[in-house]
């Protein structure tokens, strides 16, 4: 080793030994959310959102068109345990079931972002275009986007 490369290897030990930034990463998803989720009323959903990154980085969700992170809903009728949406403590956004009555386009019909920050950064999910429809209104649903998809691809 030579006089000067030894140097800065001892440098650099140094800089390890008493800065922890050198350990520090931006996060990453580790489970990304999918581009598309369709729940029924009755079923609800939840949504993963996984990351890792040092220091332990911190999950939130938003809407697209909001900068700001969403929080728990509720209808006036319910608790925060059976809230129409919830963030959980793991960072999945969860969906429970719904009357009717309490269907909220803004909620139930709506595009979200999952985002992850630590101190070194933050990474935005892909949209996740969440929807949810009427018990029984569900496979119809299904049935003709498959068939649009159909349509489409023959085009
Ligand atoms: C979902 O909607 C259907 C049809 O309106 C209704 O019969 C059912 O009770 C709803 N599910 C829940 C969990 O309220």
């Amino acid at each position: 080793m030579t006089p000067i490369y030894f140097l800065f290897t001892v440098l650099a030990l140094q800089v390890d030994a008493i800065s922890p930034t050198v350990y520090e990463r931006g996060p990453r998803f580790v489970i990304e959310p999918p581009v598309k989720v369709e729940f029924s009323n009755n079923s609800g959903a939840v949504i993963n959102c996984n990351a890792v990154g040092v220091p332990s980085p911190k999950i939130t969700w938003t809407r697209k068109e909001g900068l700001h992170p969403i929080h728990d809903l509720n209808t006036l009728q319910t608790t925060n345990s059976n809230s129409l949406r919830h963030i959980r403590s793991d960072g999945s956004l969860l969906f429970n079931p719904f009357s009717m009555e309490n269907y909220r386009p803004d909620i139930h019909s709506a595009t979200y972002r999952c985002i992850v920050s630590n101190a070194v950064g933050t990474i935005v999910s892909r949209d996740v275009n969440v929807k949810a429809v009427r018990f029984g209104a569900f496979n119809v649903d299904a049935l003709l986007a498959l068939l649009s998809d159909i349509t489409l691809k023959r085009v």
